[in-house]
């Protein structure tokens, strides 16, 4: 897959799931035609009922990460951090708060329709300590050294480039800042069927990096402090959901990958 279709066949992807978000709770990471999120094993279930409570209602319809990298991050007062692929906003929303006024958080999007989503529920939140950006997690149009903290949620597995999406988040972050990032991962090989199948990567699946790349890249990177902690690990059932009416034999290849897939939290740090 050459890296220009993949990001015009994701770009077109959650463009449409920020139009769907109007009306019903879309999908993307997971099964494409999952009714709810109730039902899908990626994106379901990730936020707390206290921080449902903190988001206008349709950012939180327009979740479609993996994780809660909000709620792992540690953020501080004061902190200035960013978001790769913030697509509805709900973790720049729940981060404006852990940083407060004195702080600053920045979604980043490549894809209009979750950027004007985006500032919609910014509105509706009515925070001010936010500023959504619209560009390419490959080259962001930020300084160097310029925040503290690196969030993301299920958005790196998408870049046909990973190498360079990590180099540039070391660029960015200050001295001392840390990479606080949820994202699906793999252990161990994963069937060609599955690579090299669009459907899967703009699902989150084919371009989730193996653990032990994710490590060397981040470290050939500049990072150090590396560590991966799984936060959900996908099973049996859920790899036959998300592999359904993708043109793959479910009955061969789900169980080649039960228990290999999982979203996990991925923290590190630039040295000071
Ligand atoms: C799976 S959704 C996750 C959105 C959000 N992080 C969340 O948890 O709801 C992926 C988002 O990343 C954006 N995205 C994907 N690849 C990107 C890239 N290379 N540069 C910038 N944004 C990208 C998409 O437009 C989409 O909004």
């Amino acid at each position: 897959m050459n890296a220009e279709n993949v990001r015009k066949a994701v770009k077109q992807k959650y463009g449409q799931a920020a139009l769907q978000t109007q009306t019903a709770k879309a999908s993307c990471c997971g099964p494409s035609r999952a009714p709810s999120a109730c039902c899908d094993p990626i994106t379901s279930n990730l936020y707390s009922v206290q921080e449902t409570g903190e988001v206008p209602e349709l950012a939180m319809r327009a979740s479609l990460g993996c994780g809660n990298p909000t709620a792992l991050a540690e953020l501080k007062a004061g902190e200035a951090v960013l978001d790769l692929g913030s697509g509805g906003g709900i973790d720049v929303l729940l981060s404006a708060k852990r940083v407060g006024p004195q702080g600053i958080v920045y979604g980043l999007d490549m894809t209009d329709e979750m950027l004007a989503l985006a500032r919609e529920n910014q509105r509706k939140a009515g925070v001010e300590n936010v500023k959504f950006l619209k560009g390419e997690i490959e080259n962001i149009p930020l300084p160097d050294n310029s925040v503290d903290v690196i969030i993301s949620n299920c958005v790196i597995n998408l870049s046909a480039d990973k190498d360079r999406v990590l180099r540039e988040a070391y660029r960015v972050l200050r001295p001392g800042g840390r990479f606080a990032v949820s994202d699906v991962v793999v252990t161990g090989e994963v069937p060609a069927e599955i690579r090299r199948n669009v459907e899967l990567w703009i699902g989150c699946i084919a371009g989730a990096l193996r653990d032990s790349d994710y490590r060397s890249k981040l470290s050939a990177a500049g990072f150090r402090n590396i560590d991966i902690e799984p936060t959900r690990v996908y099973d049996i059932e859920d790899a036959r959901q998300f592999l359904a009416g993708q043109g793959i034999d479910v009955d061969a290849i789900a169980p080649q990958v039960a228990g290999k897939f999982m979203s996990a939290f991925i923290r590190a740090s630039k040295p000071v």
